[in-house]
């Protein structure tokens, strides 16, 4: 049996519909909406819908384990919190909410370089927790450096470069609301010039695991493992940046077959459900981001909310394994996937379908 917190909420769509309750619309608005046209949110989900299992039956599936083994560290989901910045809109203690929650359910955390309360008191807040922290560029190479150094020394595990954010995107539900968020604007220019050789002078500096997120060619994959880096994050920041990309899910096999398994891959994008998360590792990846899912966990009730979520995702994944015909990870491969029509319009939270159009984010 997998271990429970008592909780009221026994369904996503329970914790996505309080989340909405509790959150003014600027906010929500924040959270679910993307850039100009929102294809890109869109075809993360319909890349997600566009692929259905092949289950094998007749094993004996008793004895479901869908933990992994990630940067040294035994987690009881192959997930990490995505970096989000200013989850303290979401939730009083911010980060620190969304930390905690990691390390109590045995999860990875990505701490954004602008969520507060800031590296030092989210490190102090969950000290054995997996954490990484990943950084916006706002300063010159000294300046990263500098805080490459402080996230070494209160203990996190590998540093993120977030490299899809040359620009920031117009995020048109923002603008007409005439929304900005405070402290996000100042400096940005850092990020437009960064380069390969920020990468390669990183490298040649730290110790510690270097991962890129917003990777999304097989072409800059490669041209990543050539400067040395540890991990490929697949993601287009949740359809929050580039407009008109590739849903993530349609990025992954080129960049599974140009890696060939020489280094772990990360993906985010639109993974809502246990039996999305299971596919993105049938496909080659070795983790999962959550993003606006961890937002509304948050947003529903806290640390309490967001571990109630991932054991709703648990229970998802268990199911779908079992009923797949495997017990572990290292069973499946793609030969449980299969290409299918979709079925959604591939709206930011048509995964649920119990939600209203409000809910579910169709207008
Ligand atoms: C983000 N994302 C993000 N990424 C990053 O590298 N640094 C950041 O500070 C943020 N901030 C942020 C805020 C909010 C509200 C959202 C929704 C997203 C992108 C995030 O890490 C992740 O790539 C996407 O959210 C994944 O897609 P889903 O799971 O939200 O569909």
């Amino acid at each position: 049996m997998i271990p429970n917190s008592s909780s009221d909420f026994l369904t996503l769509h329970e914790l996505v519909k309080k989340a909405r309750q509790k959150l003014n619309h600027d906010n929500w608005d924040y959270i679910v909406g993307g850039t100009e046209t929102e294809t890109t949110v869109r075809r993360n989900r319909l890349a997600l819908d566009s692929i259905a299992f092949r289950p094998r039956v007749l094993r004996d599936v008793s004895q479901v384990d869908a933990s992994t083994q990630f940067l040294g560290r035994k987690l009881r989901l192959p997930l990490i919190l995505a970096p989000i910045g200013g989850l303290e809109l979401f939730a009083p203690e911010g980060g620190g909410a969304a930390v905690k929650a990691a390390q109590q359910f045995g999860v990875s955390h990505m701490l954004s370089s602008v969520c507060e309360p800031g590296l030092d008191a989210v490190a102090q807040a969950a000290p054995d927790a997996l954490r990484i922290f990943q950084l916006y560029t706002r300063g010159d190479a000294d300046w990263v450096d500098a805080i490459a150094g402080q996230a070494i020394a209160a203990g996190y595990s590998a540093f993120c470069l977030t490299v899809d954010t040359a620009y920031y995107s117009r995020r048109e539900r923002d603008l007409a609301k005439r929304h900005t968020r405070s402290g996000y604007m100042p400096k940005r220019e850092f990020q437009a010039r960064l380069t390969w050789s920020d990468v390669a002078r990183l490298k040649s500096k730290f110790a510690i695991p270097l991962i890129l997120k917003g990777i999304a060619t097989a072409e800059d994959a490669t041209l990543a493992l050539e400067h040395g880096v540890d991990m490929i994050y697949v993601s287009n920041h949740g359809g929050r940046q580039l407009d008109h990309g590739r849903g993530t899910m349609e990025v992954l096999p080129e960049i599974v077959a140009a890696l060939g398994g020489r280094v772990p891959i990360i993906i985010d994008g639109g993974f809502n459900r246990g039996s999305d998360i299971v596919k993105a590792l049938a496909a080659g990846a070795s983790m999962v981001g959550i993003g606006r899912m961890q937002c509304i966990g948050l947003a529903a009730g806290a640390q309490a909310g967001l571990v109630r979520l991932l054991e709703l995702l648990e229970q998802e994944i268990h199911i779908c394994l079992g009923l797949l015909g495997v017990n572990t990870w290292a069973e499946l491969d793609r030969s449980y996937l299969h290409p299918a029509p979709p079925v959604s319009t591939g709206a930011t939270l048509g995964a649920f379908p119990l939600l209203s159009l409000d809910e579910r984010s169709f207008y």
